[in-house]
């Protein structure tokens, strides 16, 4: 069987052809946080910044994922680590053409992030820690789901009765009840700059 097999790798192009070709040095942003504390919102804005600037940036959130490759993945941990880890591959697909990804998923546990990081490459891997007290993200409760979680609804809600470990050592920490949505964004944005600048 083997002999049918060509190899092609020879050919194929390389992450660094492609990145001198979209002029910035890909990289996989890994957002972190309680349901409700801002990440979507922030990975939308990011990519827009990004964008407006001249770069390629691709948001991968609970939207296009869990609605579609990941549509048959509940919430226990077993599940979040599968989802996870497809994100984290596909992330690193991405990664390797060239692309920057915003990935805005919960990914509770320090495990389940850790083979996130695992899969992509420690030094392809920024994680920011987007940071907003439960009752913060309690009381915005954009989607009614932490009453629905409060009233027994909905088993094994994220800060409710399934835990969420915050991360030990971020890249960045944005406390989105002290900055504003843009203030948030100028920070990554800021930081990220001089690590994809081609
Ligand atoms: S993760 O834990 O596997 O990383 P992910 O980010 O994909 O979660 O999805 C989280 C979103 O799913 C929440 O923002 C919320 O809208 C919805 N959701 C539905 N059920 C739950 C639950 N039990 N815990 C957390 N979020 C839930």
């Amino acid at each position: 069987m083997q002999d049918h097999i060509h190899p092609i790798f020879d050919h194929l192009i390389t992450r660094s052809e492609r990145e001198k070709q979209l002029q910035q040095h890909s990289k996989v942003l890994w957002l972190t946080g309680l349901s409700g504390s801002g990440k979507s919102t922030i990975a939308q804005h990011l990519e827009r910044r990004l964008f407006k600037a001249g770069y390629f940036p691709q948001v991968l959130d609970g939207d296009n994922i869990r609605s579609g490759i990941n549509n048959n993945l509940g919430f226990s941990l077993e599940d979040r680590r599968e989802n996870i880890r497809r994100i984290a591959e596909i992330a690193h697909l991405y990664l390797n053409s060239g692309i920057i990804t915003i990935n805005s998923f919960i990914s509770p546990t320090q495990n389940i992030r850790d083979f996130a990081r695992q899969i992509i490459g420690p030094d392809d891997f920024i994680e920011i820690y987007i940071n907003a007290p439960l009752e913060v993200c309690e009381t915005r409760d954009v989607k009614g789901l932490y009453q629905k979680a409060r009233r027994g609804e909905i088993k094994g809600f994220t800060g409710i009765d399934s835990p969420y470990e915050a991360p030990l050592n971020p890249a960045l920490e944005i406390k989105t009840n002290e900055l504003s949505i843009e203030q948030s964004v100028e920070v990554i944005y800021n930081h990220l700059l001089p690590i994809i600048k081609y």
